[in-house]
């Protein structure tokens, strides 16, 4: 099952999105882990919850780091947050109705989002938050 190693590679050198970062990977192999062990639905869907929720608030955090700070790709950086959370708030709704299942596919795809998406906007974000910081 897919499980993300943290690395220094993933940094993207602001230590507030870095340190989410890490809860929000550790969240998510938490889930990889649920699932491999076959710990049942209620026990999976715990974990998914809690990915979700962990998810949202890490982004809340970084969308008030780019309010604070003006940050001019702030509006399309909110805009794939919020693809991401309707998608995910989808699949943990039909996951609790019974009609969706947590397949390798779903976590690939979160695993190919998450890189991605630190590999990219955060980065960026955080580029531009350290140079404003600077004096
Ligand atoms: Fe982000
Ligand atoms: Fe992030």
């Amino acid at each position: 099952m897919t499980e993300i190693l943290w690395t220094p590679a993933l940094e993207t050198g602001d230590p507030r999105i870095d340190e989410q970062h890490q809860a929000l990977i550790q969240a998510f192999n938490d889930l990889a882990t649920a699932l491999a062990g076959n710990r049942g639905w209620e026990a999976n869907g715990k974990t998914l919850r809690f990915l979700v929720s962990y998810t949202i608030q890490h982004f809340q955090m970084e969308e008030r780091l780019m309010e604070e700070a003006k940050y001019p790709g702030a509006s399309r950086h909110r805009q794939l947050h919020h693809e991401l959370v309707v998608k995910v708030s989808g699949l943990l709704q039909a996951y609790t109705q019974g009609s969706a299942n947590l397949s390798p596919e779903v976590l690939g795809f979160l695993e190919g989002w998450l890189m991605e998406h630190i590999l990219g906007e955060d980065r960026r974000l955080a580029e531009f938050l350290r140079e404003r910081s600077v004096p």
